[in-house]
């Protein structure tokens, strides 16, 4: 079984199953990780789903796009690596996936 690991911004880690096709903010709901709450359902337009993508992770998962960065361009939290969760479409060959959660949702 694929496996992606959240880390909340004090460090605490968080396992979840990956499944070809979910978005990442749905897994993450799904398996209930605290600090990932996706209040618009995934389109793009609350932010309150961002992650940070581990650097080595960077090239695997793919950067944000035009309609992401809109809204993390709002986000005082925004990283070089940041990402809306719910546009990344996770792969089971995503396995091992580290993303760090912001202190955070807004
Ligand atoms: S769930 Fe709203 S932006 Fe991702």
């Amino acid at each position: 079984m694929a496996v992606v690991t959240f880390i909340s911004h004090d460090g605490e880690k968080h396992e979840a199953p990956l499944e070809d096709d979910q978005s990442l903010m749905q897994v993450a709901v799904d398996n209930m990780v605290p600090g990932v709450d996706g209040d618009c359902g995934g389109e793009a337009a609350c932010g309150t789903c961002h992650v940070f993508v581990d650097d080595q992770w960077v090239d695997t998962v793919g950067r944000s796009g035009p309609v992401e960065e809109e809204m993390l361009a709002m986000n005082p939290e925004r990283e070089p690596t940041s990402r809306l969760s719910c546009q990344m479409r996770v792969s089971e060959s995503w396995d091992g996936l580290v993303v760090r959660l912001p202190e955070f949702q807004m």
